[in-house]
């Protein structure tokens, strides 16, 4: 038989074959006559069996001597097995040691959060942070062709500032020669210039927050998808977002299926994720706290977690929150015109407890009562200037949003916490590795 080089994802293609597969040694047990080898090569993975009386002698001393996570060359022959996760199982004829590894820090046995995230460089390859960043991906994949296929142009904005898109208290401060400046928190002011270039447009990059927060929530380096819209309102706005999430979500179902598998997430619940998406305002949404568990919290106040999560838990889609004070708000976004005190903007809150996952708005047209906010917000006028001649030169009404990539993770996957949804994540307290 002549030998197919292939992956674990296709042997599908090859029943009956004899295939060659490089791959790692995930698992291992052994009866004595029967070795079977958990192999997994990054595309899936797929259990070997060796038969003592069957194989070559050297075959057989070659499983023998692999431990967990060394390297090999398997050849063998794709048998259907329809009580394998997979559906195929690998009749294994030969093994070529590639490299045989030390001592494995990651075991089958219970490890704590901390010494996973010091080995996160190999924490990566168990199954379920496999399967996390195959969902990240599709997610990914989801968004641009979203965007793309809607007639968004994507642009890419600067990482490195001289100034703040989201209020100057988590800037993270660095040096550009002689001036200062700022690891970007947001595209969205470079996109909003974009946007009266290109008219559709979306930026996808790493964004920066130096927030002293330690929750489940938050990372230092996130990120974000902004799309950026000229000639749309706080409406229509709303109704790209809904429209958005429903297709991320219905793509992830339909293309991660072993994943969430995997990852025992609750597709039921994501099924019902579809447009159009219930709203409340800033007011009701107050009202309602009062009502149920926080009687305390002023019409004012931001929400924090547990505020956000009482919310949704009345809803089994996403929620939007709408016309919050203007006062909570950044600096860029637009009055309602019948009641200045709130501006047209939301957050979308997911469902099961994972927050706030876009914030958006329609932004400030007006150049006087732009100048008015920076004067208020006391940001330097200079700095901005570029900001202000958008709306110098053709002032058009515009909205656009940001999505959090990680957030969304999260919540497809059904994860507790931000530190698994991000290959090497960045958290108060851990650059490492
Ligand atoms: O609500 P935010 O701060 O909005 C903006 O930055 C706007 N400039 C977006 C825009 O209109 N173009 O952030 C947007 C989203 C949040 O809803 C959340 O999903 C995510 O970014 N996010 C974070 N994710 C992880 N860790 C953090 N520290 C995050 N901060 C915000
Ligand atoms: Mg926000």
């Amino acid at each position: 038989m002549t030998l197919i080089t292939t992956t674990i994802h296709d042997v599908s293609g090859h029943v009956g074959s004899a295939v060659r597969i490089g791959c790692w040694l995930h698992r291992k047990r052994s009866s004595g006559k029967i070795q079977f080898l958990q192999l997994r090569d990054g595309t899936g993975f797929i259990q070997g069996v060796l038969v003592k009386s069957e194989v070559e002698e050297a075959a057989w001393t070659a499983a023998d001597r692999l431990t967990q996570e060394s390297s090999l060359y398997v050849t063998g022959v794709v048998r259907e097995d329809p009580r394998s996760p997979s559906g195929y199982e690998l009749n294994v004829t030969g093994i070529d040691v590639i490299h045989v590894s030390e001592e494995y820090p990651i075991t089958p046995k219970e490890h704590g959060v901390d010494f996973l995230m010091d080995h996160r460089h190999l924490w990566l390859r168990t199954p379920r942070q496999r399967a996390v960043m195959v969902v990240r991906a599709a997610i990914v994949r989801a968004i641009r062709q979203f965007f793309d296929a809607r007639g968004f142009t994507q642009v890419d904005a600067p990482i490195l500032t001289p100034t703040s898109a989201e209020g100057t208290t988590n800037l993270f401060h660095t040096k550009y020669f002689d001036e200062d400046a700022f690891l970007t928190q947001s595209g969205q002011l470079y996109m909003e210039a974009a946007a009266m270039a290109l008219g559709r447009v979306y930026s996808f990059g790493p964004t920066f927050r130096a927030e002293k927060s330690k929750t489940r929530r938050h990372l230092i380096e996130f990120w974000m998808i902004e799309p950026e819209m000229a000639f749309v309102d706080h409406e229509e706005n709303l109704r790209v977002q809904e429209q958005f999430v429903a297709h991320i979500v219905q793509s992830v179902i339909s293309e991660c299926k072993q994943e969430l598998a995997v990852l025992e997430r609750d597709v039921a619940k994501l099924e019902k994720i579809t447009a159009p998406f219930p709203r409340i305002t800033y007011d009701e949404a107050v009202k309602f706290l009062n009502g149920n568990g926080f009687p305390e919290f002023q019409w004012g106040e931001d929400f924090g977690a547990p505020h956000e999560t009482a919310i949704a838990e009345s809803y089994n889609k996403p929620v939007f929150i709408t016309h919050y004070p203007t006062e909570l708000k950044a600096f860029y976004m637009k009055p309602d015109p019948v009641r200045p005190e709130v501006v047209l903007c939301a957050d979308l809150i997911a469902p099961e407890g994972y927050g706030e996952i876009i914030g958006g708005s329609q932004r400030i047209d007006d150049p006087g009562l732009m100048e008015e906010r920076f004067r208020e917000h006391k940001l330097p006028m200079d700095a901005y200037r570029w900001y202000l001649d958008l709306r110098k030169y053709g002032s058009v009404p515009h909205s656009g949003f940001g999505l959090g990539l990680e957030r969304t993770v999260a919540w497809l996957c059904g994860l507790d916490h931000v530190r698994e949804t991000i290959p090497f994540p960045r958290l108060l307290y851990r650059l490492y590795p």
